[in-house]
């Protein structure tokens, strides 16, 4: 790689950060199409994102991702922000335009890219489990696609309720196409959908006690966890011979916006895809 007094830096905002995998796939991706560019880690602390924000246009950063726990925090801070962030409540890229800074979400995008891998969307049913802003993200993307129906099961069911509420301003008949169901009845709503998604952290920790019996799960069904490791679910999903799919589609895929948006220029995603090994 190249440095010089031209590079320009992109970069990612979290705390933790430690985990992130798209300083690895942005860099490489900068580097395979000769744009001279660097994507740096910043451990940015709850307390002082405005302050990382303010820097951002002090420091002339050209981009940055924004990941766990900022995601919602941020969006005050920004000059503006698309309609989709605003419908979703999160923001997960920015764009610096000369001191300028444009909050996106590509999260939905990101999944809906990722899921479209291995099912046609349109038409389909979906049951939904989890209520944070993962959630926010797959349900908005299901939307777009013109998903029939969305069982979304939280084990806060407010949450889920809450996430009905905010999305009823821009689409009418929301009480229409999604209901909320509590963890207990997954199972009487499972026979019914086509796609099941897991946007909650069950899953990430091998004695996590599993959301519903997966056991319950059918060859007919295509099952996406956006966690990036084989989960309980996976492995069951892929015993029963269904259609299944990791996080790191839907990581790929977001990061891919997030690089067309900073560059103007198409994302590169067979590089990204081999610099994480997949
Ligand atoms: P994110 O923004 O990544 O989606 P979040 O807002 O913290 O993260 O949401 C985490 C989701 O995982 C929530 O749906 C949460 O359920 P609650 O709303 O009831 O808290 C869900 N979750 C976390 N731990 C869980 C557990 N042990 N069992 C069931 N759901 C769990």
């Amino acid at each position: 790689m190249f440095i010089n007094g031209e590079t320009a830096v992109y970069g990612i905002f979290g705390y933790p950060v430690k985990h992130s995998k798209s300083p690895t796939f942005q860099t490489e991706s900068f580097h395979h199409l000769g744009i001279n560019a660097v994507y740096v880690p910043f451990e940015v602390k709850p307390e002082n994102l405005q302050e990382a924000i303010k820097s951002m246009k002090i420091l002339n950063i050209k981009g940055i991702n924004v990941t766990i726990p900022h995601k919602e925090e941020i969006i005050k801070y920004l000059d503006e922000v698309s309609q989709e962030a605003k419908i979703i409540g999160a923001v997960n890229t920015v764009k610096n335009i000369d001191g300028y800074l444009i909050g996106y979400n590509t999260d939905a995008y990101g999944f809906i890219e990722g899921l479209k891998e291995i099912i046609e969307i349109e038409g389909k049913t979906a049951l939904v489990i989890g209520a944070g802003g993962a959630s926010r993200s797959v349900i908005y993307g299901l939307l777009q696609q013109n998903i029939v129906k969305i069982y979304l099961a939280n084990r806060t069911p407010q949450r889920a309720i809450e996430i009905i509420n905010d999305f009823c301003k821009y689409y009418r008949v929301i009480d229409q196409i999604v209901s909320v169901i509590s963890l207990d009845q997954i199972d009487e709503v499972l026979e019914n959908v086509n796609i099941v998604v897991n946007t909650t952290s069950v899953g990430l920790k091998d004695d996590d006690k599993p959301l519903f019996d997966y056991d319950r799960l059918q060859e007919k069904h295509t099952v996406v966890d956006i966690i990036y490791r084989e989960t309980k679910l996976l492995k069951k999903a892929k015993e029963k011979g269904c259609n299944h799919q990791d996080g790191y589609p839907m990581l790929i895929y977001q990061g891919a916006k997030s690089f067309e948006i900073w560059t103007g220029q198409k994302a590169p995603v067979e590089v990204m895809k081999r610099a994480l090994g997949i």
